[in-house]
């Protein structure tokens, strides 16, 4: 399907509201967009280090990498006694249960939704706007094909 159709495809799906305008003109081949989802990869990769804790390892300590960013158990655990620890890291391929807009406010802010900051030891981000939408863009350009 060329990025054209996949755009029409989307459209008639109804399903704008949840594909951001970014990851709909990546699909279409717009430069700026591929540049700002090419951004959030390198900061979840190579700056922030989301797949760490997001991307499960085999036996060996290598990733999966078929399944990378899919959620995973956290292979370390707190050594000083904290009030909340959370043991998973949810999947953020293809952001399920979350609009990129959540996203942001939770990286810009290091509060979700409900004003609440995620548990440790996830970090409570205050990335810029700017980077903080390349990072959901990435992240909703996942595992869609
Ligand atoms: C040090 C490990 C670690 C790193 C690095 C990390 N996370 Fe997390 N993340 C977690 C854990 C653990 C949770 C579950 C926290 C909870 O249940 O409140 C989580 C939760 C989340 C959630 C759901 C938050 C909620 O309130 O339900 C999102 C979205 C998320 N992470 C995105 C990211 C992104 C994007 C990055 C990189 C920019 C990242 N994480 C980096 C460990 C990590």
């Amino acid at each position: 399907m060329n990025g054209k159709r996949m755009l029409v495809a989307a459209l008639a799906a109804g399903s704008v509201a949840m594909v951001s305008v970014a990851t709909l003109a990546a699909a279409a081949g717009k430069p700026e967009a591929s540049r700002v989802v090419a951004r959030g990869k390198y900061l979840v990769e190579q700056v922030a280090m989301c797949t760490d804790c997001h991307s499960p390892r085999d036996g060996k300590g290598e990733f999966v990498r078929e399944r990378w960013l899919q959620g995973a158990p956290l292979g370390f655990k707190n050594t000083a006694p904290m009030p909340a620890w959370a043991e998973v890291a949810p999947p953020l391929a293809g952001l399920p249960g979350w609009t990129e807009a959540q996203v942001v406010t939770l990286l810009t802010t290091g509060k979700d939704q409900k004003g609440e900051p995620p548990e440790p030891p996830m970090p409570p981000y205050r990335m810029s706007k700017e980077d903080a939408t390349a990072v959901a863009a990435y992240l909703a350009s996942l595992g869609k094909k």
